[in-house]
């Protein structure tokens, strides 16, 4: 079940995604799975604001870079920290280990997600329908697992680096099976190049071409949009 939440721009947006947030906690949420990007930065930007006391809860993140530390400036969880756990601290925030080897980082992940079951996931729409870094083509019964980002990926990201020998190659993300465990979904996207994986998400066939149209069988979907990301639904 997809609840679709129409607001007119991020910043309500935020206020929007801060209500879902506040209401899972007042319902006894005590394990938040939380998303990089610029889309969750207004819903953090609320919590920081809020007098939210989260001090008590878990949060698990979901994904990172493979092979960076992280206090590395462009690492999630050197993100995380900046916009929300400097201000507003958890009691543990998990972050897979960007310098941990793949298998034994994978399947401690997987076991911190089944022992810490999340009751809220926050998602961010990629472009092309991916979720976490599970880009098209990612079965549906994938747990976290090690990802081979795309040439595309690894170049819109070289600006963000010294130099391209320094960009990561790989990332470790929980699968679209480790999302499809939260208990809620809060996915938001905003702007018009979020339009067709809007669409895509919504309307579309489930596929998985479109790793985010795996939320039409979730029971318990909250979609935040702003007109721009709506304005290719029917
Ligand atoms: C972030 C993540 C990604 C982003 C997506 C949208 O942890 O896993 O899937 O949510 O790429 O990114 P933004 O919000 O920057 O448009």
């Amino acid at each position: 079940m997809m609840k679709i939440i129409r607001v007119k721009d991020q910043v309500a947006g935020g206020k929007a995604g801060f209500k879902v947030f506040a209401d899972a906690l007042a319902q006894g949420a005590q394990v938040f799975g939380l998303a990089t990007g610029s889309t969750p930065i207004s819903v953090y930007d609320e919590i920081t604001n809020s007098d939210l006391d989260l001090s008590e809860k878990t949060s698990i993140n979901l994904d990172e870079y493979k092979g960076l530390a992280a206090d590395h400036p462009q690492s999630y969880h050197y993100f995380m920290n900046e916009h929300l756990f400097s201000k507003k601290p958890f009691k543990a925030s998990y972050v897979p280990d960007g310098l941990a080897p793949a298998a034994s980082e994978t399947k401690c992940y997987d076991q911190i997600i089944a022992d810490n079951p999340i009751n809220l996931q926050l998602l961010g729409l990629g472009q092309n329908g991916h979720i976490g870094f599970n880009e098209p083509g990612t079965a549906f019964s994938t747990q976290t697992h090690e990802v081979s980002l795309t040439e595309s990926t690894i170049q819109a990201n070289a600006r963000f680096f010294a130099n391209e020998a320094e960009v990561p190659h790989f990332a470790y993300s929980m699968g679209i099976a480790s999302i499809m465990q939260a208990q809620q979904i809060l996915i938001m996207a905003y702007g018009a190049a979020k339009a067709d994986a809007v669409a895509a998400m919504i309307e579309g066939p489930v596929t998985e071409a479109v790793p985010a149209s795996a939320l039409q069988n979730h029971p318990d979907v909250i979609v935040i949009i702003d007109d721009a990301a709506a304005s290719k639904l029917k």
